[in-house]
């Protein structure tokens, strides 16, 4: 499927890429993402914020059974994931190019997610951009509904400002999501959680990290 994407260009990404602004209004209805996959009935996993889409990659070659689905807004990342993931001939896993707390709120059916992954997601440090960070009140709530029974959301970051904010979101909603210790990816490296390219920048620069897992409470 060929897409339009910012200035004019355009990328052949075969039947991984799905363009936000391509799916029919919300109006509509409400989607099930399920449906994208040669198999909907596999478990499903959705990545906010792919960057170049390594933790997906990696990990959907070494546990093959789910079916994986990518968020990007970032035209470049999308266009460098999708086709990354193209070449690789991976056939359980889409990416979307667009906002993924979009596509939850407005789009998405309820109890579709197994897990939900969240890695390194963009600080904005300053106050004013508070309000852009991926983790808020009203997300919680909406990956609470998106996610099946005992579903759960996998958060890490290096950045002690934003894992401050994260802890008193969760704690706010506690009675949405009981706090577990992280486990390593299975696609993870030696000494890595999740082995994305910016853990990996980051490894480097020696920074500590912050993780947990987060368990949908089933009757919130
Ligand atoms: C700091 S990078 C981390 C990329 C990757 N997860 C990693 O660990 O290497 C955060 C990425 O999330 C994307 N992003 C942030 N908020 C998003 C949203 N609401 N929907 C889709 N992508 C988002 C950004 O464009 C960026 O590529």
């Amino acid at each position: 499927m060929s897409f339009g994407l910012s200035r004019g260009k355009t990328l052949d990404v075969g039947d991984i890429g799905i363009e936000l602004r391509s799916l029919p209004p919300c109006i509509e209805g409400r989607i099930d993402p399920r449906q994208w996959y040669p198999n909907p009935t596999k478990p499903f996993e959705i990545e906010i914020g792919s960057g170049k889409g390594t933790f997906l990659l990696q990990e959907s070659q070494k546990r093959t059974e789910p079916n994986y689905l990518g968020f990007e807004w970032a035209a470049e990342f999308y266009r460098y994931a999708a086709d990354r993931l193209r070449r690789n001939h991976i056939p359980n896993v889409r990416m979307v190019y667009g906002d993924a707390t979009e596509f939850l709120k407005f789009w998405c059916e309820d109890c579709v997610a197994d897990t939900i992954h969240l890695y390194f997601s963009d600080p904005w440090p300053k106050t004013r951009h508070h309000k852009r960070r991926v983790i808020q009140d009203s997300t919680l709530e909406m990956f609470h509904r998106v996610l099946k029974k005992g579903g759960i959301v996998h958060v890490v970051t290096d950045h002690d400002d934003l894992w401050e904010w994260c802890e008193e979101h969760f704690d706010r909603k506690a009675s949405h999501f009981l706090r577990k210790d992280f486990s390593p990816a299975t696609s993870s490296g030696d000494g890595e959680l999740v082995g994305t390219n910016f853990e990996r920048k980051y490894k480097r620069e020696g920074r500590p990290f912050h993780a947990t897992t987060l368990v949908r409470v089933d009757d919130a």
